[in-house]
């Protein structure tokens, strides 16, 4: 009896707490445009790739993307930042070569991505990397801007001095990165 109170009560409190365990809470901060030609460069978007940013922002990634021959997706939870994503791609001639999902990235399948950008929070990374590693087919590239993916080893490291801050993009490889 007293064991079962316990796990009720124990289940309850997970129960309470799951907004703060799943919520991702994640602002909008725009990747840096100084950044983008690092980001495109470790992408090696072959013509055709499909690039998925998932929490997409204002589209400025994906559209970079798709203006180096990807086909993109940009899911956004956001539906002001999607349409602002979406007037933006108009305006650089990608529109078509866009897919705008306003979601939540957890709800999506992401298994014909090529190439994921993920400007996130390491605790959202985390919560993503089953879904990583699930999905995503062998070879597959993960870039991630300032925050790693816990468990997973990047292939490659890089440091950018922008504006005042050091950023840090992290490049990792499906079968590669999730496998050691
Ligand atoms: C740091 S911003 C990065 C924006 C864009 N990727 C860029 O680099 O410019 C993170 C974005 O993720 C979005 N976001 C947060 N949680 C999300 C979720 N669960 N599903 C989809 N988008 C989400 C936020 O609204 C925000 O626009």
């Amino acid at each position: 009896m007293r064991n079962y109170r316990y796990t009720r009560q124990g289940y309850l409190s997970v129960l309470a707490l799951h907004p703060y365990l799943f919520s991702t809470d994640i602002p909008w901060v725009p990747t840096r445009k100084e950044l983008l030609p690092h980001i495109m460069r470790l992408a090696r978007i072959r013509d055709g790739a499909v690039f998925y940013d998932l929490g997409c922002g204002d589209g400025r990634v994906v559209i970079e993307a798709a203006l180096h021959g990807a086909q993109g997706v940009c899911v956004e939870i956001k539906r002001e930042l999607i349409e602002e994503a979406k007037r933006r791609a108009r305006k650089a001639g990608v529109y078509e070569r866009i897919v705008f999902v306003n979601d939540d990235f957890f709800n999506i399948d992401i298994s014909d991505a090529d190439i994921v950008y993920m400007y996130l929070l390491t605790k959202a990374n985390r919560l993503l990397r089953p879904k990583l590693e699930a999905q995503l087919k062998i070879g597959a590239r993960v870039i991630t801007l300032d925050f790693e993916i816990p468990g997973w080893k990047p292939i490659h490291v890089e440091k950018h001095y922008v504006n005042g801050f050091n950023r840090s993009l992290y490049l990792y490889v499906k079968g590669v990165s999730d496998l050691i």
